[in-house]
This record gives C-alpha cells, structure tokens and sequence, in this order.
C-alpha cells in the first residue's frame, strides 16, 4: 500500500509532542476516530495522569478522555523514541516570549532535537504551535533534513495552527476548519489524508508560510480591535457616555462591523503574544509593525487604567487608595476558565501592592496562584470579607458569581468588565470602566 493511501486509513500510528491545553485535546479527537495516539510529553505528572484516565484540561471531557485510554487508542510517555515507528508526529508545545519580548524558541528546538534523531522515511511532522512565518521551513526544514533525508519525497512538513478558543462549547478541537499548508505540495498531500480523517473541516492553503501568516492575521487583528475598544473605553470616560451601550448599538449593523469589548488588558498564551512573533519578524526585515506597536501601547497601559479609575472612585468616597483593603475579582485572564497565563489581573494586583494597598483576591476557577516566592489563596467571597473591603475590583467577569451579591455587600466596585451591567441596586457604589466617569444610582 503507497503510504499516502495508509495515512487514510485507521492504521496510522500518531504522535502528539506535548500534551497541554493545544496537544490533549487533539489527541483525544485523534483517539475518538480509532486512530492510535501516542502522546509524548516532558512533564511525568501529565503522562502518569494519561495513562490512569484522568483528564487537566477543560475542554476535554473527563469520559472521552478515560473511554480512549480504556480502549487503548491512548497513551502518554516521556520516551521520544517510541518516533521511531511513528507515522505522523503533531508538534504541541509552547511558544512564549523570552524577557525581551522576542521569540522563544528553545521548546520548538529541544522537541525537534528528538524528532532529528528518530526522523524516518515516510514521517509526517506538523507543527501546531503558533510561530512567526517561515519558521516551519528556515528553522524546522533544515534541522530535518540534515540526517540525508529529503523534504517532500523522503518525509514530509507542514504547519497547521491550532485556533481552539479556551471555554467555547460550540467550536471544540474537531469542527473549527483546520488551515494547512506544507512546504511541498506533497507535504500538504500527506498532512491532509491523516487530518481529513480528524477534522470536519480542512483549509489548505498554499505554502506553510502562508499557514503561518494567516494564524496570525486572527490574533493580530483581534489584538488590534482590543486595542481600539480600549482606546474608546477611555474616550468614552472623558466624554461622560457608556462605551458598553456605544459598543452594543454598533454592533446592530448587521453587516461591516463585530464586537469587541474593553478590559483590563489582554491575557492567555495567544493574544498578548502572537503579534509579537510577527513584530519579531519584520524588524529581521528592517520594517517596523506600526499597528501592534500601537495596539500594544494601549492594552498594556490598561491595568493602570483600571487602578486609575479604582483611585477616582475611591476619591469620590473620600479614600485614598495607600493603606486601604482591595479585592480582586477574577484572576483568570478570562471568563468561566481556569487559565492564569499572561493574566492582566495579576498587573492590577501587583499595581495595587506598589501602591500600598492591601491586596486580596477572589477567583472560584483558580485556588491559589504563586506569587512572591510564595502562594496567594482564593479567599471565600462572603458577605463580612466584601464589607471589610474599600473596594473590589472586577477584572474578570465569571458567569458563575452573583455580582448582585458582590454589590450589595461590598463599599465600593469597580467593574473593568461590564459584570454589574443591569443591576438594579447599585446604591451610587459602582464605577464601570468605559462607563463614563459616574457612580451609578
Ligand atoms: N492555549 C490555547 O488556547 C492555544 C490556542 C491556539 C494556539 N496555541 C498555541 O499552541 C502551542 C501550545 O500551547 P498550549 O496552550 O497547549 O501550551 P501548554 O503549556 O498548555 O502545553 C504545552 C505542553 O508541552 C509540554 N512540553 C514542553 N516542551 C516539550 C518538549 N520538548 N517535548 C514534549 N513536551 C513538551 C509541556 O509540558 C506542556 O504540557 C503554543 O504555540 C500556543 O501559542 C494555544
């Protein structure tokens, strides 16, 4: 059988490198169609936990995960050798920045080192982790063929970026259309059998770079309108009218526009980082990314804007904010997720500490976080800690908390995330971001 025609088949066997919020939840809609999988990771916690059945990530079902390990069609090691007979291998592992916002590679190039030694005739290795363009083929490519082995004929590389958005229940892993493209048209030929078999839907495109590219055009662009949203929540301050209500009218146009909303800056292992990769990039090509740049300027000042607005509210009660106890509503970087990564609510809460305040925080997704060389717990939102507070801060909107609870026993709120829109008592103790500058009766 040509080995196109068994990449269309059950019998591929298939590697995910690294088993995290991208990887695990691939792997399971791998196992789902009866294809084995094999995942390798780094961490012996999350390949104990593989292999007893017990699921860490959200958006994986506990009782898919457990019936695919079950069956057998799941299982994790921290061995890359078991490469060696592996068909396809899907690269999941982190792409952070390093301190000086540039590119960190170093996760890319220790799970290619692995793959180096065990590449063979016939492999297919795509890379899911977001990466800046031409990664796929000056970085990857060469590392590849340097055993002898050609790309395109010998064995074969694409890139096909993962999209998942954290905590949506409508589009999972298996039904968002799936970009592809190789770095050989024989390339994308083969990625495409074995992912047609997974996905509902695949959109190839016509080079890797163009893969790459187009990743990050969806997080540029949402980056960018973040950014404007947020510009406007501070127009909308100044000129006394409800960014909330501006935003909600607009986006009645049925056609030519979609909403963003402000907040207190922008969080997760996507946003706040992928344009960055581009940034990166282009200044390699001497041009500078004059729309990040700006959009980042603004959401990166909008922690201080949210301690801003916490002082003008706490000015209007006759506090100052030196000295006072604040809470901070919601640690994740968004709602109804338990995912800390890159989360604004830890700007504002270090803001806070700087300017000695007493900090505490609130957040039923996420018990306790490091901080300081040392863990900051969840503290239980009852109505005495409310009381005893100057102020709470909304920096993040979880659907599961009562913010009319929140309001009726806190001093004062600050709501940086339009949670407390609607409320009926608001008792002259609500200041929302972008709201126009007024506590609200
Ligand atoms: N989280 C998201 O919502 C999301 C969405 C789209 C794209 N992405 C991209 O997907 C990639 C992975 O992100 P993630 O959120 O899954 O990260 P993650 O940190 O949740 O998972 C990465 C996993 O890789 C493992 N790992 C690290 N180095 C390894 C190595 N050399 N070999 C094997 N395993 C290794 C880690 O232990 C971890 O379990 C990133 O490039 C990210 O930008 C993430």
């Amino acid at each position: 059988m040509l080995f196109l025609d068994k990449l269309k088949t059950k019998d591929t066997q298939f590697c995910v490198i690294g088993l995290g919020y991208v990887g695990l939840p691939l792997a399971v809609e791998v196992a789902k169609v009866g294809i084995h999988v094999t995942g390798v990771e780094v961490d012996p916690e999350k390949v104990k936990k593989i292999n007893a059945g017990i699921n860490y990530i959200g958006d994986v079902k506990d009782n898919e995960l457990k019936a695919v390990v079950d069956k057998g069609l799941l299982t994790a090691t921290l061995d890359f050798s078991v490469i060696r007979n592996m068909d396809v291998v899907s690269i999941c592992v982190p792409t952070p920045l390093n301190k000086l916002k540039d590119p960190d590679m170093s996760f890319i190039s220790s799970a290619l080192e692995e793959i180096e030694e065990y590449v063979h005739k016939d492999l297919v290795v795509i890379l899911e982790s977001t990466t800046y363009p031409g990664t796929t083929r000056e970085y990857m490519l060469p590392r590849l063929e340097a055993g002898g082995l050609v790309c395109g004929k010998d064995f074969y590389l694409a890139f096909s970026p993962e999209r998942v958005d954290p905590g949506n229940p409508v589009y999972l892993t298996k039904n968002t259309p799936k970009v592809l493209g190789g770095v050989t048209p024989a390339c994308t030929e083969h990625a495409r059998a074995i992912y047609d078999q997974i996905f509902d839907m695949i959109v190839p495109v016509s080079s890797a770079e163009a893969a790459e590219m187009a990743k990050l055009l969806e997080n540029t662009y949402r980056m960018i309108n973040i950014g404007l949203v947020n510009e406007l929540a501070i127009m909308c301050d100044r000129l006394g009218v409800d960014v909330w209500e501006v935003i909600d009218a607009a986006a009645t146009k049925p056609f030519g526009f979609m909403k963003f909303y402000p907040g207190p800056g922008l969080g997760g292992h996507c946003i706040p980082i992928d344009p960055h990769y581009l940034s990166w990039k282009m200044k390699t090509l001497n041009y500078r990314t004059k729309f990040i740049d700006l959009a980042a300027e603004v959401n990166t000042a909008m922690p201080e804007y949210v301690v801003q607005t916490l002082m003008e509210g706490m000015n209007m009660h006759g506090k100052a904010l030196k000295d006072s106890n604040i809470m901070v509503l919601g640690m994740a970087y968004k709602n109804d997720i338990d995912d800390l990564r890159e989360s604004p609510a830890f700007d504002v809460y270090k803001l806070l500490e700087q300017r000695g305040a007493t900090v505490c925080y609130h957040d039923p997704y996420c018990p306790k976080f490091a901080w300081n060389d040392d863990y900051v717990e969840s503290l239980p939102l009852t109505k005495d800690l409310l009381k005893s507070m100057d102020a709470v801060v909304i920096t993040t909107a979880h659907k599961s908390l009562d913010y009319q609870f929140v309001v009726d026993h806190s001093n004062l709120v600050i709501d940086s995330r339009n949670a407390t829109k609607g409320l009926l008592r608001t008792q002259g103790k609500v200041l929302r971001m972008g709201g126009g500058s007024q506590l609200e009766d």
